[in-house]
């Protein structure tokens, strides 16, 4: 089997890094960042086309202030200290999620889309980032635009299908995950790409996600590439 062209990653276990360290749980996710840059220059390595990686879910709002203080507020920094590498990386990033949301500070706003910007001409690796992301709102706003191109007249409700929904998600360009791996041993998708993901291949890692890196991701391929995907077809 060929490399995915598409990796999905869950970002998971930064908490327990920490507290297994006896220290605060922002330090777990702080720490989660020398990990994404290793797996994004593996990524590049491999040449792997399209990485997502689920940084912030639409059900992570209601954990402690402190803590979604401490993630938005490191949004912003790392953004603002790593978009000129990734540029010169050839990365392209871009961010999935409701970022109009009011709870999205200006601040991060204006990062997120200078860093969308700066990025857009690039095509080594389109890096997306899942923020405020949930595939279930997602859905729900995929749907809320068709019933309005229906009332407008511009789509036929005989033609509202499986293709109609996928050219109004966040990314419509985006190809469907060829591999999710999701860190730190939880056997769960947690409302990430749930529409998008129906055929990939999962695989699950017990390593924390800091402790994750380019050579965890190209295991993670390896074990991608063993696997036989049939997608519903007789071998
Ligand atoms: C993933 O790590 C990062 C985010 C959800 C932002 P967690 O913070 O979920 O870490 P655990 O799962 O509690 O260890
Ligand atoms: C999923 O992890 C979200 C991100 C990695 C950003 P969570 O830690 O929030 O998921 P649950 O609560 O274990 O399902
Ligand atoms: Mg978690």
């Amino acid at each position: 089997m060929p490399i995915p062209r598409h990796v999905a990653i869950i970002m998971d276990g930064n908490g327990r890094w920490a507290n297994s360290r006896d220290l605060p749980r922002t330090m777990g996710h702080a720490q989660g960042e020398p990990a994404l840059f290793d797996v994004i220059e593996g990524a590049l390595e491999m040449t792997i086309e399209w990485l997502t990686v689920y940084a912030f879910s639409t059900e992570n709002w209601s954990r402690s202030d402190d803590e979604v203080e401490f993630l938005m507020g490191f949004n912003v920094d790392l953004l603002r200290r790593r978009r000129d590498e990734m540029n010169e990386m050839g990365v392209r990033i871009r961010f999935i999620g409701e970022k109009e949301d009011p709870r999205v500070s200006d601040v991060l706003r204006a990062e997120i889309v200078a860093s969308e910007e700066l990025t857009a001409r690039n095509s080594r690796l389109n890096l997306t980032f899942a923020f405020n992301y949930g595939g279930r709102m997602e859905l729900g706003i995929a749907a809320s635009r068709i019933a309005e191109d229906v009332a407008a007249g511009s789509i036929d409700p005989a033609d509202v299908d499986e293709h109609a929904l996928t050219a109004r998600l966040y990314l419509p360009e985006m190809p469907d995950p060829d591999l999710v791996i999701r860190t730190s041993g939880e056997m769960r998708i947690s409302n990430f790409l749930i529409w998008q993901s129906v055929y990939s291949e999962y695989v699950f890692t017990p390593t924390l996600w800091p402790d994750f890196d380019r050579k965890s991701l190209a295991d993670c391929v390896a074990e991608y590439r063993r696997r036989d995907r049939r997608f519903g077809v007789t071998p």
